[in-house]
C-alpha cells in the first residue's frame, strides 16, 4: 500500500486529544483512511453497518468505478474481455493478474476441461434432497460436500493446493449446477465430455439426454460464455465478502466457496434475475404493457415495499457497462432463436425506456443492472428461472476462489471479526428478575 502525502485528523468535540490517522492510496479510486490503530488510541470503534464507506481489504483484481460505469477485471475493461476473450481466458486473468500467451492459454484450457467429472457419490447427496429442492439449496450443499472429498489433500497455507482447489472448482461448477437440473426434472445426469468448450460442455450436459447426440448451437455457447465472463468478479459484494469473511478461519476453500454459494442466493444479490424475470412475467400476466405505469406507480410508492428487480445497485451510479453488453447478447439469442417479440423481451424495453426517463429514478441514479436482461437471455437459452442464480454462482466461483487466495497471500491478513456497538442490557442477575 502507498502512503498518501496527507493524512487524516480526528478530533473530539469534548476536547479530548486529537488522533492523526495515516492515509493511503490505491492505483485508482478513493484513498483509505487507516483506522486500524483507533481503538488503541481513542477506545473507540468505527460505525458502519452494509460497509457504506469501509475498504475491509487490500485488492488488486476487480475495479469498479461506479460514477462512469466502468468495470475492470486485472485493469481489462469488461467490453473488451467479453468480445475479444473466452471465459477461461478470463479464469486465468482472475486467478494469475495476466492473460495467457498462446501456451500457457492451451495448458490452462485443457487443465480445466480435463477436471470436469465430479465423484461419482455426488449423486447419492442429490438423492437426499426433494425433487422440487431450490437448486440454490442443492448447490450450496454439494459445494459444501466436494470438501469432504478433498479436505485432506488441501493445505491453504501451500499455493500449489490452492492452485488445484481452484481448478477443480471451475472445472466441477458446471458439472454440479447441471446434475442439480437434471435432478429436479428427473432425467439421467450427462457425463462431461471434454473436447467441447466450457459453455458448450454446460449446454450438453443441461440440454442433452443420452438418447442422441447433442448438437451446441454456437451462438448460445458464446452467450453462455459472456455471461459467465460479465459476472466472473465483482470486487467486495455481499458473497465475495463472505467468501473471505469465511475463508479467513482457515477453513477448507470448499467451505468458503458453499458459504458464497449461500450468500447469492438472496434476490438484493445474484438472486436479482430471477426475481426480475418473476416480476416481468407478473405484469406480463397483468396484461403486459399497458400495466407499466401503473406497476412504477408502486414501485416508487414507498408504502408498497415494491423494488424494480433489475434496477439499482450498491457502486454504479450509472448504467452498469455489463447490463449494455448483456443487453446485446440478448438481442443476439433472441433473433437466433426466432423470439424478437418475445413479449418480455419488449415489456424489459418498456420498463427501461420509462425509469431512464422517470425522475424518481433519474435522481436517485438507479440504472439497470446485469440481471435485467441476463434473466430473459437464460430464459430463452432454456435455463429455468430457478436455476439463473445457480449459473451465477457457477461464473462467480473464479472471482471466489481468486479474492479468497489473494487473502491468504496478503501477509496483513487476519481472521475477520466486526465490532459492535452494544445496545443491549447492562449487567444484571437472574435473581432480581425472579
Ligand atoms: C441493489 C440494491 C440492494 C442497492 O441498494 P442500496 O445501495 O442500499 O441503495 P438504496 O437502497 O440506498 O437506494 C437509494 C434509493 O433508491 C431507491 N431504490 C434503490 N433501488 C431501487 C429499486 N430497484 N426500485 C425502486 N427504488 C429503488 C431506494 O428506495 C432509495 O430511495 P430513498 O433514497 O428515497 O430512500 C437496490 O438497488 C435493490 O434492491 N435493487 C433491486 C435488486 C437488484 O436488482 N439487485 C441486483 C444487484 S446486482
Amino acid at each position: 500500500m502507498k502512503l498518501a502525502d496527507n493524512k487524516a485528523t480526528l478530533s473530539f468535540s469534548n476536547g479530548g486529544p486529537s488522533v492523526d490517522l495515516p492515509v493511503y492510496q490505491g492505483t485508482v479510486g478513493p484513498d483509505v483512511v487507516d483506522i486500524r490503530k483507533l481503538y488503541a488510541q481513542t477506545g473507540m470503534f468505527t460505525y458502519d453497518p452494509g460497509f457504506l464507506s469501509t475498504a475491509a481489504c487490500q485488492s488488486a483484481i476487480t475495479y469498479i468505478d461506479g460514477d462512469k460505469g466502468e468495470l475492470l477485471y486485472r485493469g481489462y475493461p469488461i467490453e473488451q474481455l467479453a468480445t475479444q476473450c473466452d471465459y477461461l481466458d478470463t479464469c486465468y486473468l482472475l486467478l494469475n493478474g495476466e492473460l495467457p500467451d498462446a501456451a500457457q492459454r492451451g495448458d490452462f484450457h485443457k487443465l480445466v476441461l480435463h477436471h470436469t467429472m465430479v465423484a461419482e457419490q455426488m449423486q447419492f447427496f442429490l438423492r437426499g434432497f426433494r425433487r422440487d429442492a431450490h437448486p440454490m439449496a442443492i448447490l450450496t450443499g454439494l459445494v459444501g460436500a466436494l470438501s469432504a472429498f478433498y479436505h485432506d489433500s488441501t493445505d491453504i497455507n501451500n499455493p500449489r493446493h490452492r492452485e488445484i482447489a481452484a481448478i477443480r472448482m471451475i472445472a466441477k461448477l458446471p458439472t454440479l449446477v447441471a446434475m442439480a437440473y437434471k435432478y429436479g426434472v428427473g432425467q439421467p445426469y450427462m457425463y462431461p465430455r471434454n473436447e467441447l468448450s466450457y459453455a458448450g460442455n454446460f449446454l450438453r450436459m443441461m440440454f442433452g439426454t443420452p438418447c442422441e447426440d447433442y448438437v451446441v448451437n454456437p451462438v448460445l455457447e458464446r452467450a453462455l460464455d459472456r455471461i459467465f465472463i460479465l459476472h466472473a468478479d465483482h470486487e467486495q459484494n455481499a458473497s465475495t465478502s463472505t467468501v473471505r469473511l469465511c475463508g479467513s478461519s482457515g477453513t477448507n476453500p470448499f467451505a468458503a466457496i458453499a458459504a458464497g454459494v449461500a450468500c447469492l442466493w438472496g434476490p438484493a444479490h445474484g438472486g436479482a434475475n430471477e426475481a426480475c424475470l418473476n416480476m416481468l412475467e407478473d405484469i406480463q400476466a397483468q396484461g403486459g404493457i399497458s400495466k407499466v405505469g401503473e406497476y412504477m406507480e408502486k414501485v416508487k410508492d414507498k408504502n408498497s415495499g415494491v423494488k424494480l428487480m433489475g434496477f439499482g445497485h450498491r457502486v454504479y451510479k450509472n448504467y452498469d457497462p455489463r447490463a449494455k453488453l448483456m443487453q446485446e447478447t440478448c438481442n443476439e439469442v433472441l433473433a437466433e432463436l426466432g423470439l424478437e417479440n418475445d413479449p418480455l423481451f419488449k415489456l424489459a424495453k418498456e420498463v427501461e425506456r420509462i425509469a431512464l426517463e422517470d425522475d424518481y429514478f433519474v435522481s436517485r441514479k438507479l440504472y439497470p443492472n446485469v440481471d435485467f436482461y441476463s434473466g430473459i437471455v437464460q430464459r430463452a437459452i432454456g435455463i429455468p428461472v430457478n436455476l439463473f442464480t445457480g449459473v451465477f454462482a457457477l461464473a462467480r466461483t473464479v472471482g471466489w476462489i481468486a479474492q479468497l487466495n489473494e487473502m491468504i497471500s496478503d501477509p496483513e491478513y487476519k481472521i475477520g471479526r466486526p465490532r459492535q456497538l452494544y445496545t443491549g442490557s447492562v449487567r444484571r442477575d437472574i435473581g432480581a428478575a425472579k
